[in-house]
């Protein structure tokens, strides 16, 4: 299947998944939104009031941010995919719990990264940024590119975060500067090397005695 129609039809799973409760509050599913064969991925948390309204990912202030953002390296939003951990809209704004992120991550963004196939992926926050690079603190490695499970990965603050703490502005706008540099210097990105949590160590040592 072509890349295109792989992500018309994850739109339509979306629109009537109901694998986590984030189910109950959706209004409109947000599956994201771009090119099919877009080389900049941007993945933010979940949608808020307006998202869910639209169907549409950052329509909002924090949407608003991120096209200056954009447009300050020469970049327009439909140029780029944007999208989320999670499809539909956590109640009263509420973080997604960790089981609603992974459901939905395995069942749909995953897809459509490999159905994009981005040059990077840039996560905007820290559930977009766990997911790809557990444990890390965003505050150290924001604007680091590192290669992960073979893909280039850019962890930038959230706009709406730098919306609400000026304070992280110019960082965020400091990392959107060097995207393209970033992109261009893809290959010499450093491998990040994941720590392996008990569990995983117990899941290797089981699969090495086979
Ligand atoms: N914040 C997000 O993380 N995603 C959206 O789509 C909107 C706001």
């Amino acid at each position: 299947m072509k890349s295109e129609e792989i992500l018309k039809q994850i739109a339509g799973e979306v629109a009537i998944c109901t694998q986590c409760e984030l189910h109950y509050s959706r209004k409109r599913a947000v599956p994201g939104e771009g090119p099919f064969d877009a080389g900049i991925m941007f993945i933010g948390e979940g949608q808020g009031f307006h998202e869910n309204e639209q169907g549409r990912p950052f329509v909002g202030a924090a949407g608003k941010f991120l096209e200056e953002l954009l447009a300050k390296i020469g970049m327009q939003r439909e140029e780029v995919f944007i999208g989320n951990v999670v499809k539909c809209r956590p109640p009263a704004n509420r973080d997604p719990k960790p089981e609603e992120v992974e459901t939905c991550v395995s069942l749909y963004l995953e897809r459509q990264i490999q159905a994009i196939n981005p040059k990077v992926i840039v996560t905007l926050g820290r559930y977009s940024m766990g997911y790809f690079i557990p444990n890390a603190k965003i505050s150290e490695i924001h604007g680091q590119a590192m290669q992960v499970r073979g893909r280039l990965v850019v962890a930038m603050f959230h706009p709406a975060a730098a919306l609400h703490q000026p304070s992280l502005k110019p960082s965020l706008e400091q990392d959107f500067a060097r995207l393209p540099e970033l992109i261009a210097r893809a290959a010499d990105a450093p491998q990040y090397v994941e720590e392996k949590t008990p569990e995983r160590k117990e899941e290797a040592r089981q699969l090495s005695m086979f």
